[in-house]
């Protein structure tokens, strides 16, 4: 069993992430097949896979729960698409303390408008059906694909998402008390909401106003559920797979998502490089000298041919020591360049095989 085989065998929840195109869909999908050949309840929450990829999923028109994908394994396989919409409406009718105060919160116009657009909702709601999967118990691994971002953060920052939502200052107008000391306050506050109506327009902040006022009673739900996912994307049961690719651009990209994920205090177990050049047995120095000495000869466009992989995968690997040497403690998996897209269970199969091969 290599390294990332016990990996998977350990955590009960795998985070891929990693800057945008590098693999972290094809990654975590490949993870959870690798746990569900050995043995486990295995499920991935899959982030705008290719179409093809969702079709051989079986996510491509049902998403939002998990789709079981039958194969051959011991375990359990199943996927799905994260929705972020009805992920957010789940979550309202979940904290509501009726469903009348979930009715009015799903039919208010500024709700649907922010449940849709609030930058950081998709990572929010990817963490929020992590929680969801986990909380479930029908699960031993849920592996966790992240949204393309170049702001690493956004996804560690997510279950604070709300947190941010309820410091709006319209909702500490609104819920703030009338009474007594305070209604100088409100009276100020109203005064303000009446100068922002004349800026935004009177149906926005009524229907903003209104938001708020049916979302009273339910911020400590909210607050208690993202304390609890924080800890624990925070503690051993999860593992952050960096994806990286070992072109020059992105590892840039790779080694700013290892500092943030460590100063954010969480486990980047282990460095995903993808797409790795094939290694040739010729050295470059070799490969060059056969292009001088075939020069001319049938043989010369296939020494170019060979001179340019050598060129291109010794650089490569001189790439990966980097990253290496950026995450010492991390597990480090090279999974080649293949000469397709992993569209289907058999190339997703192949990658899990690369992952997990001693
Ligand atoms: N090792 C590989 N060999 C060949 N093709 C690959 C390999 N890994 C991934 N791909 C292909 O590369 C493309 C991008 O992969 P993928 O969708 O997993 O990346 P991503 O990081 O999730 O992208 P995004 O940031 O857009 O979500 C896909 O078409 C996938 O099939
Ligand atoms: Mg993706």
């Amino acid at each position: 069993m290599n390294a990332y085989a016990e990996l998977i065998g350990g955590r009960d929840v795998i985070v891929c992430c990693g800057t945008g195109g590098v693999g972290k869909t094809t990654t975590a999908a490949a993870t959870a097949v690798a746990a569900a050949r050995s043995g486990k309840r295995a499920v991935v929450v899959t982030i705008d896979p290719a179409k093809r990829l969702a079709d051989a999923l079986g996510i491509a028109e049902l998403g939002n729960t998990p789709t079981e994908i039958a194969g051959p394994w011991p375990g359990k396989l199943a996927a799905l698409m994260l929705d972020t919409k009805s992920t957010f409406d789940d979550v309202v009718r979940r904290h509501a303390h009726d469903d009348h105060q979930a009715e009015r919160i799903l039919s208010n116009r500024f709700y649907r408008n922010v449940s849709g657009t609030l930058s950081g909702t998709q990572d929010y709601m990817a963490v929020e059906k992590l929680s969801e999967l986990y909380d479930s118990g029908d699960w031993d691994l849920v592996v966790v694909d992240t949204p393309p971002t170049r702001d690493a953060l956004a996804f560690l920052e997510a279950p604070k998402l709300l947190a941010r939502l309820l410091d709006n200052p319209i909702y500490r107008i609104v819920t703030a008390p009338s009474r007594g000391v305070f209604r100088a306050v409100n009276s100020a506050a109203q005064t303000v909401l009446r100068q922002l109506a004349r800026v935004v327009g009177a149906t926005v902040v009524d229907e903003a106003v209104a938001f708020f006022q049916a979302f009273e009673g339910m911020e400590d739900g909210f607050r208690d559920r993202a304390n609890a996912t924080l800890k624990l994307l925070g503690d051993q049961r999860t593992a952050f797979v960096l994806v990286a690719s070992p072109r020059a651009d992105t590892l840039m990209e790779a080694r700013y998502f290892l500092d943030r994920i460590r100063t954010a205090d969480l486990d980047a177990a282990a460095v995903v490089v993808n797409r790795v050049l094939p290694s040739v047995s010729t050295s470059p120095e070799r490969a060059t000298e056969l292009v001088r000495s075939l020069a001319g000869t049938q043989a010369a466009g296939a020494a170019v041919a060979l001179a340019d992989l050598a060129g291109s995968g010794a650089e490569d690997q001189s790439r990966i020591h980097e990253i290496t040497d950026a995450a010492p403690d991390a597990i480090m998996v090279q999974v080649p360049l293949l000469a397709d897209d992993v569209h289907d269970l058999d190339g997703l199969a192949t990658i899990a095989d690369l992952l997990t091969a001693d």
